[in-house]
């Protein structure tokens, strides 16, 4: 690739609120795209992967009230406790930031005022709920009431879980502030909106740009077709995020500066990098790739507000979208109160994050489906296929080379057909990896790993070693399936890093890099094979899922 085209890519993943613990749920989304972009990185791609907490809202405020604590004090501790779990699950950002920052109050104040001047900001009296004993205007999920249509009780302000109706809130009858648990009052104010309608046309274009999974523009379409109304960006106080200028007791609504957290993060990036300019990969008409790795849970701000507000600030719009379904464990929603609410650190209490990140790549595509976590399914894949056949092919051979033939490969390739085949796979299974169809390369590598473990069950060098003029084929034999083991390492390398990393010990290797599938290891002395992975036992999930028990 010569220079002018090489790639150069920003990742991003959905920022977490900084009121609460990453789960599963989260976690999927985080360790899609940071395979894909551990993909790119191995192929030599510039690629930066960046994320940061979600750190305003009234959520957040309450909560810390409830704690005894101050906002900055709650995102503090929170971001210290995320950051810990990506670094345990090997989800790596080049930069993880917060959006209660100095670079995120600058760039939010800067998409406000071009959006102003250009006049997509209008203001307009409207009137909300506002709860007197807590002194709060109550958003949405703050007020519960009855349906106006089917007039089911205890529903929230936006809609109805019985019969489906969308409403406002003030539209709810006999509403009752969650918060105080008194019945609100209806109170005018002067808020402001994002004029969305304006962005009509740019918005269809950027439906038909191919920026989006089919599903998902299908879905946008639905929003568009019923008709884009105008966006409120205001929050009054008291609220913890930033001030709208000119205003004094206004403040930005969370939503306007959490996707800017994405470019204030890269802005942080970038400062301490002398080799990044923010403007290179923002500026409209950039060469450089971006894409936005969320749930299905956000697309209406990703895919509607978000590009319109980066018009609006004369930013470029982002490659594409890459959504992914909701996480649903043994078949159900994750539940508190059925123990399917699992916490990245209740899993880490109890089993290897390895097994995870193998069973989210083994089973996700680039399809916006619901993923299912069936613990049953996910004993069984992880023990049959990483246990059972990866690692196998290693303890298998390992243990002739390191105590007969100290620890050197022979200098023969004695299978060259199944050598091939294995380097010849990186082709294809570098395809699946950048279409994010991640379970399709998983299964080519584990039937590469079949045909590897069949290869030495044909040749049997237990038995060989057993027949005193047979010892150099036995090296052969062991010598062409470490090297098969280091091809698939290599292959399974974005999915399980550190493994890959250990492997590389035990192998006396350097790094692996994409394009080591073109060489192959003769002649070389290894170190010795440890356990690198143990089965899963069923034990270990029971006590995930009960950990009473
Ligand atoms: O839904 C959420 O969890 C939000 N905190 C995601 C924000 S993504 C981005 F826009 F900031
Ligand atoms: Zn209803």
């Amino acid at each position: 690739m010569n220079q002018s085209t090489a790639r150069e890519i920003l990742v991003t993943s959905a920022l977490p609120y900084a009121n609460g613990p990453i789960h599963l749920g989260h976690l999927l989304g985080y360790i899609q795209a940071d395979i894909w972009v551990a993909f790119q990185k191995l192929c030599g791609v510039t690629c930066h992967y960046i994320c940061a907490d979600d750190a305003h809202g009234t959520a957040i405020m309450l909560k810390a009230t409830e704690l005894g604590i101050t906002p900055e004090q709650l995102i503090a501790q929170v971001q210290t406790e995320h950051l810990k779990d990506f670094t345990e699950f090997d989800v790596r950002f080049d930069c993880y930031h917060s959006t209660h920052s100095e670079e995120n109050k600058l760039l939010s104040e800067q998409f406000y005022q071009r959006n102003l001047t250009a006049g997509y900001i209008k203001s307009q009296m409207i009137t909300q709920l506002f709860d007197e004993a807590k002194q709060l205007f109550l958003a949405d999920r703050y007020v519960k009431g009855q349906c106006p249509r089917c007039k089911a009780t205890d529903q929230y302000g936006d809609n109805c879980e019985v019969c489906g109706a969308t409403y406002s809130a003030t539209e709810l009858l006999n509403p009752i502030s969650t918060l105080s648990g008194q019945p609100p009052i209806l109170k005018a104010s002067e808020q402001l909106f994002f004029d969305l309608p304006q962005f009509q046309e740019a918005l269809s274009n950027w439906l038909q740009s191919g920026s989006l999974q089919p599903e998902i523009a299908n879905k946008l379409r639905e929003w568009f077709a019923s008709g884009l109304k105008p966006w409120d960006i205001s929050r009054e106080a008291p609220y913890f995020g930033f001030k709208i200028p000119g205003y004094d007791h206004k403040y930005f609504y969370v939503w306007l500066d959490a996707p800017i957290g994405y470019l204030a993060s890269f802005k942080k990036l970038c400062a301490q990098r002398s080799d990044l300019d923010f403007d290179h990969y923002w500026q409209p008409h950039s060469s450089t790739e971006i894409y936005h790795f969320i749930g299905k849970d956000i697309v209406s701000f990703h895919g509607l507000f978000w590009p319109a507000l980066l018009l609006g600030a004369d930013y470029r719009w982002p490659t594409a979208l890459n959504v992914h379904g909701f996480i649903t464990i043994n078949g159900q929603k994750m539940s508190k109160s059925r123990g399917t609410f699992i916490t990245a650190r209740s899993y880490l209490n109890y089993l290897n994050p390895a097994y995870l990140r193998y069973y989210f790549a083994a089973k996700l595509t680039p399809k916006v489906d619901d993923f299912d976590l069936n613990f049953d399914d996910f004993t069984a894949r992880v023990n049959a296929d990483l246990v059972g056949k990866w690692i196998n092919i290693a303890s298998r051979c390992a243990k002739f080379i390191n105590q007969f033939f100290d620890h050197q490969l022979s200098p023969n390739n004695a299978a060259p057909e199944l050598l091939q085949m294995c380097q010849n796979a990186q082709t294809s299974i570098a395809e699946a990896y950048q279409q994010r169809d991640f379970s399709r390369a998983i299964r080519e590598i584990m039937a590469l790993a079949d045909q590897t473990n069949q290869y030495i069950d044909q040749e049997k060098p237990w038995i060989l070693m057993k027949q005193t003029d047979e010892a150099a084929r036995v090296q052969d034999i062991c010598t062409v399936g470490l090297n098969s083991f280091r091809l698939l390492t290599l292959y399974l390398k974005p999915v399980l890093p550190s493994l890959a990393t250990e492997i590389e010990t035990f192998l006396n290797i350097a790094p692996l890099q994409w394009v080591d599938s073109k060489t192959l290891l003769f002649n070389h002395k290894i170190n010795l094979f440890q356990p690198l992975l143990q089965r899963i036992d069923a034990k270990q999930i029971q006590q995930l899922m009960d950990p009473a028990s």
